[in-house]
């Protein structure tokens, strides 16, 4: 249902909010043909502020009554707002509203799902239960009472702490809930639902006992442990590295399937998307594992970055959201793997930021204006947003960074506040200026940096020469950027001293280093110390020094990835002009290294290093993006590696297996990840051979890692004929086609596969039983992962095109949040040729033309096709 025209809200145009709202008292009589909420709200004007009609925010609410002071009010009610004069001083406000969760699509405010009734409130979902000034800088103290019928819906749930409860008449129940913690309305929440609990407990350092519950659909307790141990485990960490101890009585989380996003802070509700609650080594993969370990991290430390601090308004999510992401990777690599941990949130970066940043989407991690606010909670936003903190880190130093923490607390516990109050508390403890640093904040794009190195001999002095652009903005000033260097002997070993963070901060910069017996090999942006492209034109030796000693890991891994990448370009190239490719012998000879020392650097590493870069960040470096030849020459590259390497790949399958039983830990995961690396590469032999070993392992595994893995690589085969593919996708789906997650990957391993026929094959199955074009997961399982599928989705023909365009005026307004993510799948359609482009063109306007486009879509695709 569309509203009003479409408008632009600006950063510029912040203004304190007129009225205040003390305390809430919510009453929600929960019935199968609606909901009725009775708000009364204790308000006073702001002191601040400019006196001013008092506006209410709502949105498909059915207003019963308006009271001021008991008695009824004159309003003006608009679809979007309902306005009040000649207010007193301070007052109190009753409104009573129905609403329709039972028909609420967009699970955003109160919806039903399987299990009962569920919220989701940020951004701006709170308006959509009442009447409210629903922005994040108006907190208030919450009392909380739900009815509902208490057979079917026996727990009820609210922010805060049980404070009374009872039976009613006809069958039904009551609680109350009161919050002692101020808070905005986007971390509101309630459930009301027949759920199994899982209760622990967690005693805080000075003391305090935390009572900690999972809720879950029925029967799936046992999946819940994992997510428990990681969330006493979060609260732990959280102590240790930062000081910050749980303020709570009870920590709730609830797990629920139809959810829009990963999971929701809600101050001591949290509720998550099933997918990152339910684990079982037979259902879940070490990866769901961590990131189940991660999310319930990064939810639990919202409750001090996010929630005792939150944003003055919705331009300053970064403020929360990057420091967040950095915080859960920062206590995911001290529980996992660091090395391999930032390996992959760099090939995150670079799969969805970069792109994003140079895409028509490209926004500062504070975006100066938006249409709707749903569309930002990006890659920019977050993964971005956490590499600013994490350069914050870099430039003062871990215990600087601490001391920034504590200060930003001391001056701002309880408040709402912008970036510039982080960073100037940042400022405060270091006394470092960031001044420049700012840009970060307010410039979009990726900077690009080239490098160049030169040696004077009689001197001894090698000369390090940078300069900084940015592509996507040409007036952007120059940013201050860290980039950690050491230098390497002809030998590869470390020169000692020669580690350091050099600061970059004009656009072309020198810096020297003195004392060398000769040319070095420099490496730089150690640990990938910040988010940009970094070019140096690296010899092919060099970089296979590099790969081999550097003891970076993360650059070691980023030497591989610049030959591989350099090799797969111009396969492609030579591919596009219908040569073959050509690769020369000292890259599988790398490879071979890698293989061989394993043990020393680790089997999770050298699975990293073995693992090509992605097309979609191998498209990034074309000048016109081919998908078919660097589709082909990606894989022609893993052909190559796998006939030079079968004896070292079979050898290292069999050497890799374990024995003892299935557990999440880094060092079982780091043998599974490059025992599963082995066997892709193995498949690449297209022998029969290959693909009953597949099959043999799909059918024997103990765990859905192995299975999984097995699975997918069966699920690329592309020949005439494969019983073991057909067979492995059939067994798959009958013994998991009762758990909702598991059918999730089923769907996703054929939407991801390379087939010629998976479009075919994504249409065909949104027809089976298995998909539910209701269920986000289910629809990003097939759909988003269809879009993601670079050479499929990009078709010469424009189907793919044509097909997503179809899927997304499906969804626009049942879910515009999530025809929306859809929508964004066409980010990179400028890059292609121009046969494409016109397809592209032609679906984008075709969404555009609908009439009634939802905000949500209709934002993305305006700014797509601008
Ligand atoms: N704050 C949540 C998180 O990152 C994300 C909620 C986003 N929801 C939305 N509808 N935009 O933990
Ligand atoms: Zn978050």
């Amino acid at each position: 249902m569309k509203t009003d025209t479409p408008q632009t809200v600006y950063l510029k145009d912040y203004t304190p909010p007129a009225y205040l709202i003390d305390h809430v008292e919510l009453d929600f009589d929960i019935r199968a043909d609606g909901t009725t909420v009775t708000s009364t709200l204790a308000m006073r004007r702001n002191p601040v502020a400019t006196p001013a009609t008092l506006v209410l925010d709502g949105e498909e609410l059915h207003t019963l009554s308006v009271a001021v002071d008991g008695k009824p009010a004159t309003y003006t009610e608009t679809p979007t707002s309902l306005s009040l004069n000649d207010l007193p001083a301070a007052f109190t406000l009753q409104t009573v509203v129905r609403i329709q969760p039972d028909h609420n699509t967009r699970l955003s405010g109160l919806y039903r799902s399987t299990d009962g009734y569920f919220t989701q409130c940020e951004a701006q979902g709170f308006r959509r239960i009442t009447w409210f000034i629903d922005r994040p800088d108006v907190m208030s103290r919450y009392t909380v009472t739900l009815h509902a019928d208490q057979a079917t819906y026996p727990v009820l749930l609210a922010n805060g702490n049980p404070v009374a409860a009872g039976a009613e008449a006809d069958g039904r129940h009551w609680a109350t809930w009161e919050d002692p913690f101020k808070k905005p309305a986007y971390l509101f929440a309630v459930v009301a639902g027949k759920l199994d609990v899982l209760r622990d407990s967690f005693r805080t350092a000075s003391g305090r006992e935390v009572q900690l519950a999972i809720y879950v659909e029925p029967d799936k307790l046992d999946q819940c442990p994992h997510a428990m141990d990681a969330l006493k485990k979060s609260m732990k960490w959280d102590e240790e590295r930062f000081g910050l101890e749980c303020d709570l009585d009870h920590y709730m989380i609830v797990a629920v399937g139809d959810f829009n996003m990963g999971a929701m802070e809600n101050k001591g509700l949290n509720i998550f998307n099933t997918k990152y609650v339910l684990a079982r080594s037979d259902v879940a993969t070490d990866v769901d594992f961590e990131n189940i370990d991660r999310v319930v991290a990064h939810e639990y430390f919202h409750n001090w970055t996010g929630n005792r601090v939150t944003c003055r308004d919705w331009f300053q999510l970064s403020l929360k959201e990057g420091l967040t992401v950095f915080r859960d990777q920062e206590f995911g690599a001290d529980l996992h793997n660091r090395q391999t941990a930032r390996i992959r949130e760099v090939r995150g970066l670079r799969a969805a930021q970069f792109p994003e940043d140079a895409g028509p989407m490209a926004h500062p991690i504070r975006p100066a204006s938006f249409v709707e606010i749903n569309n930002f909670y990006t890659a920019t936003v977050y993964e971005k947003g956490a590499e600013v903190i994490r350069m914050i880190q870099t430039l003062i130093g871990r215990d600087g960074f601490r001391a920034g923490m504590d200060e930003y607390f001391r001056r701002h516990d309880g408040q709402a506040v912008t970036c510039e109050d982080f960073v100037a508390a940042m400022a405060a403890a270091s006394g470092f200026d960031f001044a420049q640093f700012m840009r970060w904040y307010n410039q979009p794009g990726t900077p690009h940096v080239a490098a160049s190195g030169s040696f004077d001999a009689a001197a001894g002095r090698y000369t390090l020469r940078f300069t900084q652009s940015n592509p996507r903005a040409s007036d952007a000033a120059p940013y201050l950027i860290p980039v950690r260097v050491a230098l390497f002997d002809g030998e590869g070993h470390l020169l000692a001293g020669s580690e350091q963070t050099l600061q970059l901060t004009a656009t072309e910069q020198e810096f020297h280093i003195d004392n060398l017996a000769a040319e070095p090999v420099p490496s730089l942006l150690r640990d990938f110390s910040a988010p940009v492209y970094l070019d140096f034109a690296y010899t092919p030796e060099q970089l296979t020094l590099l790969l081999a000693h550097e003891s970076d890991p993360f650059n070691a891994w980023e030497a591989g990835q610049r030959l591989a990448s350099t090799l797969i370009l111009d396969a492609a190239r030579a591919i596009a002009a219908g040569q073959s490719p050509q690769w020369p012998d000292s890259f599988a000879a790398a490879a071979r290294r890698l293989l061989q020392t394993q043990a020393q650097r680790g089997a999770a590493f050298v699975a990293e290093a073995l693992t090509l870069p992605g097309e979609g960040t191998l498209a990034e470096m074309m000048e016109v993006v081919d998908p078919d030849a660097l589709h082909a020459a990606r894989n022609a590259l893993r052909r190559h590696l796998a006939e030079e390497l079968e004896g070292e790949f079979s050898g290292l399958y069999a050497a890799l297996a374990i024995s003892e039983a299935y557990a999440p830990t880094a060092a079982q995961a780091g043998r599974r990840a490059l025992r599963n690396v082995c066997l892709g590469y193995l498949m690449e032999l297209d022998t029969d051979a290959a693909r009953r070993l597949a099959l043999q392992q799909f059918e024997k595994a103990d765990n859905m890692t192995d299975q999984f893995a097995a699975l997918a690589s069966l699920a690329n085969v592309n020949a005439e004929l494969c019983p073991q593919r057909e067979q492995a996708l059939a067994a798959f789906y009958a013994t998991w086609q009762d758990e909702a997650l598991v059918v999730d990957k089923w769907l996703a391993v054929q939407s991801t596969s390379r087939r010629p026929d998976t479009l075919a094959t994504v249409k065909a199955l949104t027809a089976h039983p298995a998909f539910d074009a209701g269920n986000p997961n289910k629809i990003y399982a097939l759909i988003r992962n269809f879009g993601a599928n670079l050479v499929r989705f990009n078709a010469a023909d424009g189907s793919g095109y044509a097909f997503m365009a179809d899927r997304i005026l499906d969804l626009h307004d049942r879910n515009p949040q999530v025809a929306s993510r859809l929508a964004r799948c066409f980010d990179r359609w400028k890059k292609f040729d121009d046969t494409r482009q016109d397809h592209a063109r032609a679906a984008l306007q075709r969404i555009r033309n609908h009439p009634d486009l939802s905000r949500d879509v209709l934002e993305v695709v305006t700014r797509s096709l601008g």
